[in-house]
């Protein structure tokens, strides 16, 4: 079946320009199924991400962008073609994908309640052998001096906005290439949602990561965004450049409130 194609009707995907780009992707899914247990939740997903790019996913409650993030970490059961880097990743274990610089912030940050601030973020450089891991830890300090202040208390007491920047100091702790951020604004006030997004993009341009946010805050996700994919039940509604998203007006209706 293809993207955008449901059993019985035809909807065809709609693109917009600025669309995405078929060679030299860092991250490509072609044709993704999704399964919890026998039911299928996403349809054939066709997606793209470059190098250092941010692409934005929208959707409503219960479209699939969750399960699109799994289905790239490989913490959900999938069909179809997964590349990362040039190399398959669709057989390849959760542990193997973040080896290969992947990181994900699930929704609800997953913050460790009971280790302090200090050990959730060293948490994240797990995997690594390196030496640089100390002038990572000051460098994220450096990011969030609110992190800094609260170091050796323990995470369970921090904020939810304290907890979001926790979360995504300890993903990046991992040096990954990919970010995947799961509505990181979610329950945050808007002043620290501004905060938060101004953070992103220092990061994205500071260390060049890419980034996949899925966000309910379209408005500030598309500013950040160079493109974006809206689904709808499982399969991508119109995909295309941030600022033909912005100025569609489907999208404009349900996802920008104008
Ligand atoms: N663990 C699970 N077991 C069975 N079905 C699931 C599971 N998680 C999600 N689903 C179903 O898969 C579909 C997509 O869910 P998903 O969580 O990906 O949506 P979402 O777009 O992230 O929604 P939200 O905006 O509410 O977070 C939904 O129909 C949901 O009920
Ligand atoms: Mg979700």
């Amino acid at each position: 079946m293809r993207q955008g194609e449901l059993p019985g009707e035809s909807v065809t995907q709609r693109e917009l320009p600025g669309g995405s780009r078929t060679h030299g992707a860092l991250l490509e899914l072609r044709d993704v199924h999704a399964y919890y247990g026998d039911v299928e939740c996403l349809h054939g997903i066709d997606l793209t991400v470059d190098q250092g790019e941010v692409v934005v996913v929208l959707g409503a409650n219960g479209a699939g962008k969750t399960t699109l993030l799994r289905s790239i970490c490989r913490l959900v059961r999938t069909k179809g073609d997964i590349t990362f880097g040039g190399k398959q990743i669709g057989g390849k274990s959760t542990y193997d994908v973040v080896r290969r610089g992947v990181s994900m912030v699930p929704q609800g940050r997953g913050t460790l309640v009971d280790l302090s601030v200090d050990d959730n973020i060293r948490a994240g450089g797990y995997i690594r052998r390196d030496k640089e891991v100390e002038a990572d830890v000051r460098y994220w300090y450096d990011v969030f001096p609110r992190l800094a202040e609260r170091k050796s208390t323990s995470g369970g007491s921090l904020s939810g906005g304290e907890q979001q920047m926790l979360a995504i100091a300890r993903a990046l702790m991992s040096r990954p290439t990919l970010l995947l951020l799961d509505e990181p604004s979610l329950g945050l006030a808007p002043i620290v949602v501004r905060q938060l997004f101004d953070v992103l993009a220092r990061v994205c341009a500071e260390r060049s990561v890419a980034m996949v946010v899925v966000e309910q805050n379209a408005a500030l996700a598309l500013d950040m965004a160079q493109r974006g994919y809206v689904l709808e039940a499982g399969t991508v509604a119109v995909t295309g450049a941030a600022d033909r998203l912005r100025n569609d007006e489907s999208v404009r209706r349900a996802y920008l409130g104008y």
